[in-house]
């Protein structure tokens, strides 16, 4: 969610659609055997995620020194082929490589623009599981979205504020950095001592020896490369289990803390009210991160624990929770799809508001209705965002709310709330697509909604009518 207003000055062309088709091809085969592609096929983010394998498991090894923003890395990776590959793509941006081996083996590789091109010794057979370790190290740069923003390891004056939706994991490490592709982390995260190193999931321990400070965090639970974290800083921690059992650890810059105190505090209770509406809440552990860092201009749903560039609103956390539901648990399979997770957690906000003596959702409503046609929100259709370059704007967030809020008012109250809850459980750790929902929203109300969906969802301009 923003927090700041974005500046649009730097952005880049977006990837010509016949370019993103050639990449979506799956790796040609050739006499010496088969390559996997380059990217996973999303014509958004044509490079973003590779083909031939499915990362099962990353374990990242990273040290970091924020006053000269120096990262060590080290990262091991279980996956699985899937298809023989004589050679396949990790995705990586800037850093320098210094090894690589593939079970074991010194592999081959080369850096192509944001792509590790690595080539194992043996060709790796259809079905084979296999571990690749890539050490390397460099000063982690961010990159620059198409719509300006930046996102990735982004340096704070105490460390680093690291967010990488929708392409920045591979600003440290190597990954399979598309949403189709979870898998589960390890961390193991050094930092000088006095500085706090936090990442997604449990805290499995840590430890301070030689002036330096070794924390461990596992994220069980399968998670896409843009939702890891690994955010450095000089924080106040508060850690607690709630009476549900959900471990909470909150790291929070101290010159926030004031602000932040309150809002934080709601975050058990935010919880269990979206748990009601939702279902089970998806994960172990939950928490915030909250780290001052005005040059990133918004705030992130990593997965347990969302990261926010300054204290957060009320609907900012309530935003950012629901996202665990929905974008995190459930986990969109093209960046076109992207109102299933800002629509979804925009219209949280508006149930949040409405269930706390706020303003109802049919006046949120009413309210955006009324802006006249030709303004930002009615630019472009909430399914059909056109490129990368607009997933994040208002029709995505606030004309995505309008299409729940739509669907609710068509089928009313009790098959709507069943309708959320059944996505969130029929998906959880897993993917969805708009075209999913459409059906399950029709199957669980039994009505035909082709017109409502084709009317809010993907025609451009004002609808004609309310
Ligand atoms: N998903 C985030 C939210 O709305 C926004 C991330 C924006 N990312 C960016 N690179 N501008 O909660
Ligand atoms: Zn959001």
């Amino acid at each position: 969610r923003r927090t700041t207003v974005l500046r649009r000055e730097a952005v880049v062309a977006a990837v010509p659609v016949a370019l993103a088709a050639l990449l979506t091809a799956a790796g040609p085969a050739t006499a010496a055997g088969t390559v996997g592609s380059a990217g996973a096929g999303d014509p958004y983010f044509p490079l973003s995620g590779n083909g031939g394998y499915d990362v099962r498991h990353y374990g990242l090894t990273l040290g970091y020194d924020p006053h000269d923003r120096h990262l060590d890395g080290k990262a091991v990776i279980t996956a699985r082929a899937t298809q023989r590959l004589t050679r396949f793509d990790l995705d990586l941006s800037g850093l320098k490589v210094t090894g690589v081996t593939v079970d074991h083996a010194k592999a081959a590789f080369r850096r192509d623009g944001r792509e590790l091109v690595v080539t194992p010794q043996k060709a790796l057979r259809k079905g084979q599981e296999f571990r690749v370790t890539v050490t390397y190290s460099g000063t982690p740069k961010p990159v620059t979205d198409p719509d300006g923003s930046s996102d990735g390891w982004i340096p704070t004056d105490d460390g680093a504020f690291v967010a990488g939706e929708p392409q920045g994991a591979m600003t440290w490490f190597p990954a399979n950095s598309h949403p189709t592709d979870k898998a589960s982390y390890d961390f193991t995260l050094t930092v000088p001592k006095g500085r706090t190193a936090v990442a997604n999931g449990v805290l499995l321990g840590q430890r301070t020896a030689n002036g330096r400070t070794t924390f461990r965090w596992r994220q069980s639970e399968p998670m896409a490369a843009y939702l890891a974290t690994a955010t450095v800083g000089t924080f106040k921690v508060e850690q607690y289990t709630t009476r549900d059992g959900l471990k909470i650890y909150n790291a929070v810059d101290p010159r926030e803390a004031a602000a932040a105190a309150p809002v934080i505090g709601k975050l058990p209770s935010v919880l269990a009210w979206e748990s009601k509406l939702f279902g089970p809440y998806p994960f172990k552990a939950a928490g915030a991160i909250v780290d001052r860092a005005p040059q990133v201009g918004y705030a992130l749903e990593t997965q347990t624990r969302p990261v926010y560039d300054s204290a957060p609103d009320l609907d900012t956390l309530v935003h950012e929770s629901a996202h665990q539901w929905f974008g995190d648990s459930v986990t969109v399979t093209r960046w076109k799809d992207i109102w299933l997770n800002e629509g979804f957690a925009t219209y949280a906000e508006w149930l949040y508001a409405e269930q706390h003596g706020g303003r109802s959702a049919q006046k949120a409503f009413d309210a955006l209705y009324a802006t006249p046609a030709g303004k930002d929100l009615w630019a472009f259709p909430p399914g059909d965002p056109g490129s990368g370059e607009h997933i994040f704007e208002t029709p995505v967030y606030a004309r995505g709310a309008m299409v729940l809020h739509k669907l609710r008012t068509a089928v009313g109250d009790p098959v709507f709330f069943r309708i959320l809850r059944s996505w969130a459980g029929g998906h959880r750790d897993g993917h969805g697509t708009t075209a999913q929902f459409v059906r399950l929203a029709e199957r669980e109300s039994g009505k035909d909604l082709t017109a409502l969906f084709h009317t809010w969802l993907f025609t451009a301009g004002k609808p004609a009518s309310s």
